[in-house]
């Protein structure tokens, strides 16, 4: 739709000059010199942008006379201002800001300078790793319309089923495809094995499956058989096999690696690939640049954390905003989660061998909802923390600290709980669904609602209680705990203070849970949200007394407006997209009317 709409616009900016040959040189040039000028209307864009986005925006300019883009902007402004449609995802937004000088010819209004800013919101991507291993998931087609529900754009899978591909097909869904590390073999040794894959699984397929990558090869430095040295012959021969039937251009052929190719990750600016993998390596970075794809990674904070708790604290693994900076020693680049030191890694890496223009694209990540014992990190709660705060840090395009602003792909693993995955506990959980489909935590694909995360879900252990300090806390970390909800953390303090109902008693341990049970009860009352370094603790009995009341689940007051960029109100828009769906089709046809 925002193509049509960059077309129709475009057109009629062109339809207009034609109608208007006399004022076209002079009207377009003084347009052209006036745009510098119009600070003002740039800068309403821009902030028109970020409510509308709430994420980065590219601007693209159309400045001329005429009067079709006269009329077109008019009606737009006319029906709503500055205008919006959304997609059914915040990845894919578009909208028109205008700014007109009127009687520049004065005699003519027709041919007023029109200025029309388009903007279009770039954010990273948010797809879904459906994957396959387990005896009890439904059916293709019913998959399909659990992930269309979702809202869902982009999709990965593991191998090229067709039963899964012709599934997809005219869904609007991008599938990235995967050619097992058992087919490198074949793969690598003959090019008519990759033709006649190629015409069975793949051309009868496309384009109805819009299947945008294909991963040959997946984790190799992983993989129990020796595999690595055939993953570059056999993606030169996919890559060949789609050069003559001409997809080369439109599909686009990388292969996945685990953070295991690194042999240094920390600090992120150490990161340094293995040089064992050199060999084969090389030629796939030089592969990829050739062909302007990216370098595919599997990233997985969950890992760094269980490994080692006591390294690596568990809100810089679920990018809570508590969680204690990490100072890069080399860069002085301070690092608040996990994911993007783990990606900033891989970025040094790529750039001490000279590839630091390959994207980096996160071909998984994600969170187990359930674990042994001993893996007390994989929770359900903790799992929506991570994939929630995940997906508003791609959307919101935040980007790096090595790279700041840089949109950057990435698809959540998984779909399901897979109940054929062999090692412990928590392989078979890392779904968002149980196989009956029912939702084991909801996830907001679109990155911008509340930041309450547990809105909408049913976390059994959710919304309960009440978070006070733990009897046991030192004093220096009830303080440091304190300190951060009371300041950063945008808890009302008042009550503590002298002469005010909390005062009393007048310890730290009591001022402490005061402020800790207000943090909670603002951000979503799960176990995160009563973390404070470990110095907090949930409870079901109301820590309330005298006149001191104590927030409860519910009674959320809303101290807290600073914590999110504004979302628009969505109510309001739904009709008007509808509207303009059905208009910018007609524009087309109302110039062609106009031209004849
Ligand atoms: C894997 O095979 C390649 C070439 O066949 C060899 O260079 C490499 O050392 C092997 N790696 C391991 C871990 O055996
Ligand atoms: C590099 O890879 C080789 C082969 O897999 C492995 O034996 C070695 O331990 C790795 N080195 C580091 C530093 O991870
Ligand atoms: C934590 O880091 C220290 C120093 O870097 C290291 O010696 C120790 O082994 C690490 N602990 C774990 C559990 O990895
Ligand atoms: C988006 O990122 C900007 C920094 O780039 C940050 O200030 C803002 O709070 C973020 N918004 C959300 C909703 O996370
Ligand atoms: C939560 O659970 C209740 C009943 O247990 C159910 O009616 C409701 O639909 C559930 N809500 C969500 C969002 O799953
Ligand atoms: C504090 O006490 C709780 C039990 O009340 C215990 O589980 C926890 O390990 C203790 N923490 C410290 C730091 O001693
Ligand atoms: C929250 O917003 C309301 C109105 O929008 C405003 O009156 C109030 O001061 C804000 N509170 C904070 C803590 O910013």
């Amino acid at each position: 739709m925002a193509r049509l709409a960059f077309v129709a616009l475009l057109f009629s900016l062109l339809v207009g000059e034609f109608l208007e040959p006399r004022s076209y040189s002079s009207v377009a040039l003084i347009c052209i010199v006036v745009v510098p000028f119009l600070g003002r209307s740039l800068v309403s864009a821009t902030t028109a942008s970020r409510v509308l986005c709430g994420t980065r925006i590219r601007f693209f300019l159309f400045v001329g006379s005429g009067v079709i883009l006269w009329w077109t902007l008019n009606l737009f402004v006319l029906l709503g201002g500055n205008h919006s449609f959304h997609h059914s995802t915040s990845q894919d937004c578009f909208f028109f800001i205008w700014e007109k000088k009127r009687n520049i010819n004065d005699h003519r209004k027709m041919s007023s300078c029109n200025v029309a800013f388009a903007g279009q919101c770039f954010a990273g991507k948010v797809g879904i790793c459906y994957g396959r291993n387990a005896d009890d998931l439904p059916a293709p087609d019913k998959v399909v319309q659990l992930i269309q529900q979702q809202s869902v754009k982009y999709v990965r899978i593991y191998d090229t089923n067709i039963d899964v591909i012709k599934a997809f097909a005219n869904t609007g869904v991008e599938l990235m495809v995967g050619v097992p590390n058992a087919d490198l073999l074949p793969f690598a040794q003959y090019q008519s094995n990759v033709d006649t894959w190629l015409k069975n699984s793949i051309l009868p397929y496309y384009p109805a499956t819009m299947i945008t990558y294909i991963t040959v090869g997946a984790e190799v430095t992983e993989s129990p058989v020796n595999v690595s040295a055939l993953v570059v012959p056999a993606m030169r021969n996919v890559h060949t096999g789609l050069k003559k039937v001409g997809l080369h251009k439109k599909i686009t052929i990388s292969s996945t690696h685990s953070l295991g190719i690194l042999s240094r990750s920390f600090p992120p600016s150490a990161g340094a690939f293995n040089s064992s993998y050199a060999y084969f390596l090389k030629p796939m970075l030089e592969f990829l640049v050739e062909n302007q794809a990216p370098f595919m990674v599997d990233l997985y904070p969950y890992y760094a954390y269980q490994n080692s708790p006591s390294n690596v604290s568990l809100n810089y693994a679920l990018f809570s905003p508590q969680s204690q900076d990490v100072i890069d020693p080399n860069t002085g680049l301070v690092y608040t989660n996990m994911f993007d030191a783990q990606v900033d890694s891989i970025f040094f890496a790529l750039m001490a061998l000279n590839f630091k223009t390959l994207k980096i694209m996160v071909t998984e990540t994600g969170w187990p909802n359930k674990g042994a014992v001993k893996e007390t990190g994989a929770t359900p709660d903790n799992a929506q923390t991570y994939n929630t705060n995940l997906v508003r840090h791609v959307v919101n395009d935040s980007g790096t600290p090595a790279k700041p602003g840089e949109e950057i792909d990435v698809y959540i693993f998984s779909l399901f709980n897979e109940n054929r995955k062999p090692g412990i506990e928590s392989e078979r959980n890392w779904g968002l669904f149980f196989p009956d489909q029912s939702s084991i935590y909801s996830l907001d694909w679109t990155g911008r609602g509340n930041v309450d995360i547990t809105t909408g879900g049913n976390i059994t252990n959710a919304n309960v209680g009440w978070c006070v300090a733990s009897s046991n806390a030192s004093e220096a970390d009830l303080q440091n705990g304190l300190n951060w909800a009371c300041g950063p953390g945008n808890v009302d303090c008042s009550a503590i203070q002298p002469s005010q109902p909390c005062y009393q008693p007048d310890t730290l341990a009591s001022h402490a849970s005061y402020a800790f049970n207000s943090y909670y009860q603002q951000n979503g009352a799960n176990d995160v949200a009563c973390d404070f370094g470990g110095t907090g603790m949930r409870t079901t009995k109301d820590p309330s007394y005298d006149t001191c009341v104590y927030m409860a689940a519910g009674s959320k007051m809303s101290t807290t407006n600073s914590s999110t960029s504004p979302v628009p109100d969505a109510s309001s828009s739904p009709q008007m997209n509808r509207f303009f769906s059905l208009l910018l089709p007609m524009l087309p046809i109302v110039i062609a009317a106009r031209i004849l």
